[in-house]
């Protein structure tokens, strides 16, 4: 019974694993299994906090040094596809200029993620206007 069960419940997660690879393509599936830079950081010299018109909310905090983003993480109350997209936009982030930061946009994001459903491409938008407003509150404050 109970081996039968293992099985069952096997070969579901098989199935739903399949589908959503399918969906969305092999990098952010792999990024939906394990998503990078989850997190809240204290003491951010970029804090941005955006909720998309889907009513769900992105925060991206970010740390400088010598006006490189040293360290930078987000966490996010939206779905698996936000997650995917916040972590990618923190992943973009890590090493950049504020001039090269700006760059980052939705467009950016969707790109590196190759394909990705139509009706969750806001995410990719949500993530990087988060980005956006974490820039923009540590220019706000000067810069590092
Ligand atoms: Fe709202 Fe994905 S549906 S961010």
């Amino acid at each position: 019974m109970s081996d039968e069960f293992d099985t069952f419940a096997r070969d579901l997660q098989n199935q739903i694993y399949d589908e959503t690879r399918r969906a969305y393509g092999e990098i952010a599936f792999e990024r939906w299994l394990n998503p990078l830079f989850v997190g809240v950081m204290e003491n951010a010299d970029g804090y941005g906090r955006v909720t998309g018109s889907c009513g769900d909310t992105m925060e991206i905090f970010l740390k400088f040094q010598n006006d490189i983003v040293k360290e930078a993480s987000f966490q996010t109350d939206g779905c698996g596809s936000s997650m995917i997209c916040g972590s990618f936009a923190v992943e973009m982030a890590l090493g950049k200029n504020p001039d090269e930061l700006i760059e980052i946009t939705g467009e950016k994001i969707l790109e590196i993620l190759q394909k990705f459903p139509k009706e969750d491409r806001h995410c990719a938008f949500l993530a990087a206007d988060t980005l956006q407003e974490a820039l923009n509150n540590y220019m706000i404050k000067g810069g590092s």
